[in-house]
C-alpha cells in the first residue's frame, strides 16, 4: 500500500471540510470522520475513491478504538491524523452550566486525547507520522469561552506533551490556531457580533477554511522536518494583541 493516509476530525463542514479536500489534492487517502452522517457521506462521495466516511464520536474511546482498527485493518497505515472536531458553547461563567462546561471539554479536548492516544501508540510501533491539532487563537483568552479556551488551551499543552514523548519515534506533533474563520460554526453569530470580531484583527478580514488547511498541508508535508511542538496561528494578526 504505497498512497499515504490521513485522518481527518469534523470533516462534514467548515475548516474540516477543507482540510479533507485539501489533503485528497495532496494524493492522500482521506477518512473523513464525523458524527454528521448525512454531510459526511455526501462529501466523501463527492470527493470520489480516495475518499472514505467513518462515523465517529471522537469523545467515545470504543468509537475512537474502532475506527483505527477499521483504517489499520483496511489501508494498513496512518501517516497523518487531523484533530479538528470542536464545538462552542458560549457565555459568561455566571451563566455556564457544568454541563456545557463538561460537553465542550469532553468533545475539544478529552475526545483529542483519545485520537492522540491511540494515533500515537500505532505511529510508534511504525516510527513514522505527523498530528496536527486544531487549537484556537482563543486559548489565549476570550470573554464568554472559560470553557472553550480552556479546552483549547488544553490541546496545546497536549501538542506540547506529544512533541516530547513521541519525536524519538519519528512523529512530529504541531497544533495551529485559527483565529476567526468563515466555517457555520462562526455563521451562526449574529451579523454584528461577526463584524464587530472582523474590526479586532489586523487584516480587518475574516480567514477562510482553506488558509487552515494550508498550514495542516505544509506541516504534513515530508519536505516539513524539524518543527515540533508548536502552535502555528493562522488568525489575520490577531494573536498580537497589539493597540486593538
Ligand atoms: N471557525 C472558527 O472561527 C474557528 C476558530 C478557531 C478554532 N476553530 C476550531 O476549528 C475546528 C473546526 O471548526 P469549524 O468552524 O469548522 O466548526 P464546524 O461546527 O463548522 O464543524 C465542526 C465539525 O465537527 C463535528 N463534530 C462535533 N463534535 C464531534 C464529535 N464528538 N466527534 C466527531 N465530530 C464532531 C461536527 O459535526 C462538525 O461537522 C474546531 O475545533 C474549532 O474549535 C474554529
Amino acid at each position: 500500500m504505497d498512497k499515504r493516509v490521513a485522518i481527518i476530525t469534523g470533516a462534514a463542514k467548515g475548516i474540516g471540510k477543507a482540510i479533507a479536500k485539501r489533503m485528497i489534492n495532496e494524493n492522500y487517502i482521506t477518512i473523513l470522520v464525523d458524527v454528521d452522517k448525512e454531510n459526511g457521506e455526501t462529501l466523501a462521495n463527492n470527493l470520489g475513491n480516495s475518499a472514505k466516511f467513518i462515523s465517529c464520536d471522537i469523545s467515545n474511546e470504543n468509537e475512537v478504538k474502532s475506527l483505527f482498527d477499521s483504517v489499520k485493518n483496511e489501508f494498513g497505515r496512518i501517516d497523518v491524523i487531523v484533530n479538528n472536531a470542536g464545538i462552542i458553547r458560549d457565555n459568561v461563567i455566571w451563566k455556564m452550566p457544568v454541563e456545557d462546561f463538561d460537553k465542550v471539554v469532553d468533545i475539544n479536548l478529552k475526545g483529542t486525547w483519545l485520537m492522540c492516544k491511540v494515533a500515537g501508540t500505532l505511529m510508534r510501533e511504525q516510527k513514522k507520522g505527523r498530528i496536527i491539532n486544531i487549537a484556537s487563537r482563543a486559548w489565549l483568552g476570550n470573554i464568554g469561552q472559560s470553557n472553550y479556551s480552556a479546552s483549547k488551551a488544553g490541546v496545546v499543552g497536549l501538542t506540547r506533551v506529544l512533541a516530547l514523548e513521541l519525536g524519538k519515534y519519528g512523529i512530529l506533533v504541531n497544533a495551529i490556531a485559527p483565529g476567526l474563520i468563515d466555517t457555520p460554526l462562526t455563521q451562526k453569530l449574529p451579523e454584528d457580533v461577526q463584524e464587530k470580531l472582523i474590526q479586532a484583527q489586523p487584516t480587518k478580514s475574516m480567514g477562510q477554511p482553506e488558509d487552515i488547511a494550508n498550514a495542516v498541508a505544509f506541516l504534513s508535508n515530508e519536505n516539513t522536518q524539524f518543527i515540533t511542538g508548536q502552535t502555528i496561528y493562522v488568525d489575520g494578526g490577531k494573536s498580537i494583541g497589539a493597540g486593538l
